[in-house]
């Protein structure tokens, strides 16, 4: 017998393979640590699916990956968050304390994953009324660019002009050519008044400056928010912005709020993903009475009913993480996932390591990803009006000297490419104004001549690779 069921066909979302090919986009090897995370991504979208009975009983598997510094965890993490279609969000273990201890708590970790949410259903709904709104906003726009005439009496409206038109009827008229006007963009930049609705915190923000709104803890700004009335403000824009502004005024009167908040807990307990960066540096149990020891052991303590399961108060309601995935990474250099607490280590069954990289793998970086440094260079300089050409041999050098560096002092992966590049580059940047036309060749001479104080000198290139 089979339960295999094509009757809703194919899941929706990215494969495994098409996640791993966006993933080849930007990070050279590391296959394995992809492949994973790629299935754990899918499996968000397989569980959706699965009978009800049995969906609860499917919990994520969640992962480690380790591997030195530089060599692409970060990154791996950064390209994931655009590609999943799930909440999102990715942290610094590092920035947690211990409950009773200044700085943030982990529960904060599920409320920032439900603001992630809320972002993502709520401007899936506002693309959705966008049209209906884009049509209202046009709709007030022409009544500020040409008020509608006021409602004369019956007698006044009955008479005819010497083109036989009514008031009503001229007005209409002038409103389709204006119409055509705006569609056009004539107006763009003429002016109008507006009356607009603004937002407690806009306010708050212009009294406190942003930087301070950003510090205020959530409740104290929510208060402050509700506190302030919503007040309409009549503000002279020119047609384009109040465009924009009045648009966005319809989108928020036309959506639902207790529905998108409804929708997006939904999905962050469904399907939300958590990345923990520096997990490796929340290891250890020290219990030494003071010194950044004290909370680590702490902080695994109070993820740890977080990773298993259970419900998170949020300001927009209770939040069960039974089902959120997590996938940890770490250099775990000088600690191993052996170092955490036994309960924190079982409930991430799931270990990848990440290769070291050597010059191969610089070579590749160096050239292929889309972000590629020597794309960078090139694009930077060409502003200059500058023509930055690698040669293979250069870039051979490079990766080389790079993959020599590593190995004689620290190997700190990638990364030393970009020492390398800025060392090489240094003087090209600082001439480029006077380079202006010109075409810089970096071939291994060039490299190597750049090169050449640093890599003698071991101690030199310490300080400065
Ligand atoms: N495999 C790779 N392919 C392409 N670029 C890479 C790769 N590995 C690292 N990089 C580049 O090197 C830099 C550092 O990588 P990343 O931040 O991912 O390191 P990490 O593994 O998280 O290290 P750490 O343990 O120190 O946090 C980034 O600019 C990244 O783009
Ligand atoms: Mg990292």
């Amino acid at each position: 017998m089979s339960i295999a069921d094509t009757r809703l066909g194919r899941i929706e979302g990215p494969t495994p393979r098409e996640i791993v090919e966006v993933l080849d986009r930007y990070i050279i090897g590391q296959a394995k640590a992809k492949r994973m995370v790629a299935i754990a991504l899918r499996n968000r979208n397989r569980r959706k699916r699965v009978p009800e009975a049995l969906r609860d009983e499917v919990t994520p598997k969640n992962i480690i990956m380790i591997g030195p510094t530089g060599v692409g965890k970060t990154e791996i993490a950064r390209r994931l968050s655009r590609l999943a279609q799930s909440p999102f969000l990715k942290v610094e273990a590092t920035k947690y304390t211990e409950v009773g201890y200044v700085g943030r708590d982990v529960e904060s970790m599920i409320r920032d994953l439900v603001e992630i949410g809320l972002g993502m259903v709520r401007s899936e709904k506002a693309e959705e009324v966008g049209p209906k709104a884009r049509g209202r906003a046009e709709e007030r726009l022409l009544d500020l660019l040409l008020p509608p005439p006021r409602n004369a009496s019956r007698d006044d409206a009955s008479v005819a002009d010497e083109e036989g038109l009514t008031p009503q009827q001229r007005h209409r008229r002038a409103r389709a050519r204006m119409r055509k006007r705006l569609d056009d963009g004539e107006l763009n930049s003429q002016e109008v008044e507006v009356e607009i609705e603004q937002r407690g915190s806009a306010k708050i923000e212009g009294v406190i400056g942003v930087g301070g709104l950003e510090e205020m803890t959530q409740g104290l700004k929510e208060m402050l928010d509700q506190m302030m009335p919503r007040q309409k403000k009549r503000r002279k824009l020119t047609v384009a912005e109040a465009r924009r502004a009045l648009e966005e005024e319809e989108i928020e009167r036309l959506l639902d709020m207790e529905k998108i908040t409804q929708e997006a807990l939904e999905r962050v307990q469904q399907s939300g993903i958590i990345f923990l960066d520096e997990f490796d540096k929340i290891a250890g149990r020290g219990t030494a009475g003071h010194g950044p020891d004290v909370s680590r052991e702490g902080v695994q303590r109070d993820i740890l009913p977080i990773v298993e399961g259970s419900t998170v108060a949020t300001k927009y309601g209770m939040v069960n993480t039974d089902h959120i995935l997590f996938i940890a990474a770490g250099a775990f250099h000088d600690r191993k996932p052996a170092d955490l607490i036994p309960e924190l280590q079982g409930r991430f069954p799931l270990r990848v390591e990440l290769d070291s990289l050597g010059p191969e793998e610089f070579k590749r970086i160096l050239i292929e990803p889309d972000n590629a440094l020597t794309k960078q260079y090139s694009a930077l300089l060409a502003t200059e009006g500058v023509d930055l050409v690698f040669t293979p041999d250069g870039i051979d050098e490079i990766a080389e000297s790079a993959a020599r560096v590593n190995q004689q002092g620290e190997d700190i992966g990638a990364r030393r490419l970009h020492t390398v590049m800025e060392r090489i580059l240094e003087d090209t940047s600082f001439a480029a104004p006077d380079l202006f036309g010109q075409q810089v060749v970096i071939d291994r001479a060039f490299v190597k001549e750049r090169l050449k104080d640093v890599i003698e000198d071991q101690d030199l290139s310490k300080f400065i690779l």
